[in-house]
C-alpha cells in the first residue's frame, strides 16, 4: 500500500516536473502563437469570460460560480482558499468547457502565505531590499504550492498620511525607497529570471495604480488630488520600478484621481502605463471598482461603466460582473470592436500560458511541507529583527541583561500576548503558521532564568466601529464592562509594582490596519496611554514595545519612557525577534520609512517638502504653527542602535560633472561604539535652483552596512541621470538641469555631512 502510494507520488512528481519543464522558457513568439491559436477559436462570450474575475467569499455574483465557469466565464477566481474547492472549479474549467482554459486563482499574499513576514511598511524599515526579495520568494513558493499563481502585491502606494490604514501595506513616504522595495518584491515573487513557469514563482500584481495613498483626510477610498508633477516625481516611480523589474500585472485603484476614477482613467492606464511605459501585462480593476464607476458619478450605468473602463484600458473586471453583463452588448452595438476585446484578452491568456497553467492546472497542496523549511521561519525572524526601529534608549537601558540584573520582569499590555495582531489583515488570508507573541518570545529567550509575570491590562476594541457611533467608542471594548476594565487596569499596575522592571507592549489590533481602517486620531486606543503613564509613574524601568501599523502619538512617551522599540506588524516571529533585540542577541538597525509626526495636526508631514516664504526681517512669518514645532517627532530615516556611528570624508569623484554623466559620492562610516551593529548610510541631494522649486532633500542612495566596533567602511553611491532628473511642471517634461546641488550623507534625513557639486551643461 505504502509502496503503491510512494510510487504514485513519484510518478506525479515526475509528471509535474516534466509538465513544468515542457513550459519552461517559452519565447515571446511561442506564447504569442498559442494566444493567437486560442483567440481564433474563442467566441465573444468566452473572451469576456477571460476578462472576468469571479469573487469567492461573501461577495455574490449573478449566477453560481460553477455555472459561470461551465460557460467559460473563468478568467480568474478570487478569495477561494480551499484546495478541494479550487480543484472542483478547475476541473469544471478544464474538463467541461470548450477550450479547456484554466482558471487563474489569485489571493492577497502580501507578507506571507504560511510563513508570515513583517508587513511591508516594516520591511521597508529594514532598508534591506534583498531581504524583502528573499521573503517574497518564500511567500511565492508557499502560495504557488497551494494553487495560487497570482498575488495582488506588491502594494507600492506612496503614503504620507498615517491616518490611512493602508500605510502598513506599502513602503512609506519616499519614492526612492519605495522604488527599491517595489523592484525587490517583484523579483521575489516572479524570480530574478522572471520565469513564471517555475513552480516556485507567482505572477505579481503591482497596485493600486495610482495615487491611492493620497486619499483626502487619510480616509480610505476617498478622492486624491495630486498635481501632475507629484504624480511623476513621487507617486509613479515605484510603479515604474515594478514595471522595470518585469511585473506581469497591475491593479487599478478605487479612488478618483483629480476627479477621474483611476479605474476609468485613460491618462493613467493608457497614456502613462501603455503608451509611455510600454506595459504589456494586464490590468485588473480593484474589487468591484468598475461597477463603482457609477457610484462615483462618472458612469451613467453599468454599460457606460464597462465602456469607460474598457476605453481606459482595464483588462479584467474584479468581482463586479460589469464586463460580463455589458461588454457583449457594447460590441454588438458597435461601441467596442472585436479587435479591442482581443487586445484586452491577449495578455491574460499570455499570463496563463507563461505560468504553465494549461499543463498544470490543479492544486496538490504541499505548502505545509514547503513552509516546514526551517530557513523560512529563520528568515521571518531575521526580517523582523532587521525591521524594528529603536526610537529611544535613555541611559542605555537596552539591551537588557538576560540574567543577574532583574530577577523578575512584568510583561504588560493588550498586545503582549496577542500573536494574531502581529499579522496585518492580509496576514490572515493565507494559511498562517501560529505566531509567536512577545510574551512567548521573552519566555523562549529567558526560560527559568528570570520570573516573568504577565498582565493584559484593559482590552482594546476588536470590532469594526459603527459609522454612527460616537468616535470615543475606541476607548472602550464593548465586550468588557467598566468594572472589568478597571480591575484589569489595577491588576496591570499592581503587576508592574511587584516586579523589577516592565516591558509594556502597546499599539493597535490588526483590525485597525489595512483596508477600511483609517483613523482620525493617532492616539493610543483604549486606556493604553493612561496605563503607560501610570506604569511609568511607579518608577520602575520601563521598555515600551509598539505593535502597530502607523506612527502613533508618542509625544508624552518620547519624553518619559526610557526605551521605545517600534516593532510594527512584525509577523509570526515577531515575539522572538522582539526578545532578540531587547536582550541583545540582535542589534536594532531599522530606520523609519516615514516621518513620525508629533500630533495628528501636523499631517501631512514629510521630509522632502519644499522651502517657502521665510523673510530674514520677519522671522515669525514662516511655515510654522503657533502651538507646536513644525518639526516631526522623529525624522524620516531615523533609528538608533546599541552602538554609534560617525560619518566623515565625503568625496565627490567629479565636483563639476556634466549633465548626463555618472559620478560617485563616497563617505567613510565608522562604528564608534563598543559592539557590532548595522547602520543605513543614506544619501540626500538638494537642487538649489531650476525650472521648479525642488524639495529641501531627496533620498538618492542608501546602503545598510554592518560594522565591527572601531571598523570603518567607505560607502559608494552613484549619481547620474536617474537620480538628478525630475519632471518639471513648468516645462512639462523630464529635465536634468545644469545647477548647483547639495549632497549629504548620514544616518537619517537630517544628515549633516555635506558637500556640493555643480552640474555643467
Ligand atoms: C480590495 C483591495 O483594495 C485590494 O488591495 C485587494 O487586492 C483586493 N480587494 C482583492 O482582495
Amino acid at each position: 500500500m505504502v509502496l503503491r502510494w510512494l510510487s504514485s507520488l513519484f510518478l506525479s512528481a515526475c509528471l509535474i516536473t516534466s509538465l513544468f519543464a515542457q513550459n519552461k522558457s517559452l519565447t515571446t513568439g511561442e506564447v504569442d502563437n498559442r494566444v493567437n491559436q486560442l483567440l481564433s477559436q474563442m467566441t465573444l462570450e468566452e473572451k469576456i469570460g477571460q476578462m472576468t474575475q469571479i469573487p469567492g467569499g461573501f461577495v455574490r455574483g449573478p449566477e453560481k460560480p460553477e455555472d459561470l465557469i461551465r460557460k467559460g466565464i473563468d478568467g480568474s477566481v478570487l478569495w477561494i482558499n480551499d484546495p478541494v474547492e479550487m480543484n472542483r472549479m478547475q476541473h469544471i474549467a478544464v474538463e467541461q468547457t470548450r477550450l479547456h482554459i484554466p482558471i487563474l486563482f489569485g489571493l492577497d499574499v502580501i507578507h506571507g502565505y504560511r510563513t508570515i513576514f513583517p508587513a511591508p511598511l516594516a520591511m521597508a524599515a529594514s532598508w534591506d531590499p534583498k531581504m524583502a526579495e528573499a521573503a517574497q520568494a518564500v511567500a511565492a513558493k508557499e502560495a504557488r504550492a497551494d494553487g495560487f499563481a497570482w498575488t495582488f502585491a506588491p502594494m507600492v502606494d506612496i503614503a504620507r498620511d498615517p491616518r490611512w490604514g493602508r500605510i502598513i501595506e506599502g513602503s512609506g513616504e519616499d519614492p526612492y525607497l519605495g522604488a527599491a522595495m517595489a523592484r525587490a518584491q517583484v523579483r521575489g515573487f516572479q524570480g530574478e529570471d522572471n520565469d513564471l513557469s517555475n513552480p516556485d514563482h507567482v505572477l505579481a500584481c503591482v497596485k493600486h495604480f495610482a495615487g491611492y495613498g493620497a486619499a483626502d483626510g487619510g480616509r480610505d477610498y476617498d478622492s486624491s488630488y495630486i498635481p501632475e508633477d507629484l504624480m511623476w516625481n513621487v507617486y509613479l516611480p515605484p510603479f515604474k520600478a515594478a514595471l522595470d523589474a518585469g511585473v506581469g500585472s497591475l491593479m487599478s485603484a478605487y479612488m478618483d484621481l483629480n476627479d477621474v476614477p483611476a479605474t476609468g482613467n485613460r491618462w493613467l492606464l493608457h497614456d502613462v502605463l501603455r503608451q509611455t511605459w510600454g506595459f504589456n501585462g494586464f490590468v485588473v480593476s480593484d474589487a468591484q471598482a468598475i461597477g463603482s464607476l457609477v457610484t462615483h458619478g462618472y458612469a451613467r450605468d453599468g454599460s457606460d461603466a464597462a465602456l469607460k473602463a474598457m476605453n481606459a484600458g482595464v483588462n479584467m473586471d474584479m468581482a463586479s460582473f460589469t464586463y460580463y453583463q455589458n461588454l457583449a452588448k457594447l460590441v454588438k452595438a458597435g461601441q467596442i470592436s472585436t479587435a479591442e476585446i482581443d487586445a484586452m484578452v491577449r495578455p491574460i491568456l499570455a499570463a496563463k500560458i507563461r505560468l504553465g497553467l494549461f499543463e498544470h492546472p490543479y492544486v496538490e497542496p504541499h505548502s505545509q511541507q514547503v513552509a516546514a523549511d526551517p530557513h523560512s521561519a529563520e528568515l521571518a525572524r531575521t526580517a523582523a529583527q532587521r525591521s524594528m526601529v529603536l526610537l529611544r534608549n535613555e541611559g542605555s537601558l537596552l539591551p537588557l541583561a538576560k540574567s543577574g540584573k532583574y530577577s523578575s520582569i512584568a510583561v504588560i499590555g493588550p498586545l503582549a500576548d496577542s500573536g494574531d495582531d502581529q499579522l496585518s489583515m492580509w496576514g490572515h488570508i493565507g494559511k498562517p503558521n501560529p505566531p509567536v507573541s512577545v510574551l512567548q518570545g521573552i519566555r523562549n529567550k529567558l526560560g527559568d532564568a528570570v520570573r516573568i509575570e504577565y498582565s493584559k491590562g484593559p482590552n482594546i476594541t476588536r470590532e469594526y466601529p459603527s459609522f454612527f457611533a460616537d468616535a470615543l467608542h475606541i476607548h472602550t471594548d464593548p465586550k468588557q464592562t467598566a468594572e472589568e476594565a478597571k480591575k484589569a487596569f489595577d491588576d496591570a499596575l499592581a503587576t508592574a509594582k511587584r516586579n523589577d522592571m516592565v516591558i509594556l507592549v502597546l499599539g493597535e489590533g490588526s483590525i485597525m490596519n489595512g483596508e477600511a481602517a483609517s483613523r482620525a486620531s493617532l492616539d493610543f486606543v483604549g486606556q493604553q496611554e493612561q496605563l503607560l503613564e501610570a506604569v511609568v509613574a511607579t518608577g520602575k524601568p520601563v521598555v515600551l514595545v509598539l505593535i502597530n501599523a502607523r506612527p502613533i502619538n508618542l509625544l508624552w512617551a518620547s519624553e518619559h519612557v526610557p526605551a521605545i522599540l517600534e516593532a510594527w506588524v512584525p509577523g509570526e516571529q515577531g515575539g522572538n525577534a522582539v526578545a532578540d533585540i531587547l536582550f541583545g542577541d540582535a542589534v536594532p538597525g531599522g530606520k523609519l520609512p516615514i516621518t513620525w509626526p508629533r500630533t495628528v495636526g501636523q499631517i501631512p508631514i514629510y521630509y522632502a517638502h519644499n522651502l517657502t516664504q521665510q523673510h530674514e526681517d520677519a522671522p515669525d512669518f514662516k511655515s510654522r504653527y503657533w502651538d507646536l514645532s513644525s518639526f516631526p517627532l522623529y525624522p524620516f530615516g531615523y533609528g538608533l542602535s546599541y552602538t554609534t556611528f560617525s560619518y566623515s570624508n565625503i568625496h565627490i569623484s567629479n565636483p563639476q560633472p556634466g549633465v548626463g554623466s555618472t559620478f560617485e559620492v563616497t563617505a567613510d562610516v565608522q562604528n564608534t561604539g563598543s559592539r557590532a551593529g548595522d547602520t543605513v548610510a543614506q544619501l540626500y541631494i538638494h537642487q538649489q535652483a531650476g525650472s521648479a522649486s525642488r524639495p529641501v532633500r531627496q533620498l538618492k542612495g542608501f546602503e545598510r552596512i554592518t560594522l565591527a566596533p572601531g571598523e570603518t567602511k567607505t560607502v559608494h553611491f552613484k549619481l547620474g541621470k536617474d537620480e538628478l532628473t525630475y519632471w518639471s511642471p513648468s516645462l512639462r517634461k523630464w529635465v536634468e538641469e545644469p545647477e548647483q546641488f547639495d549632497v549629504w550623507v548620514g544616518e537619517d534625513s537630517t544628515a549633516k555631512l555635506h558637500s556640493n557639486f555643480k552640474l555643467i551643461d
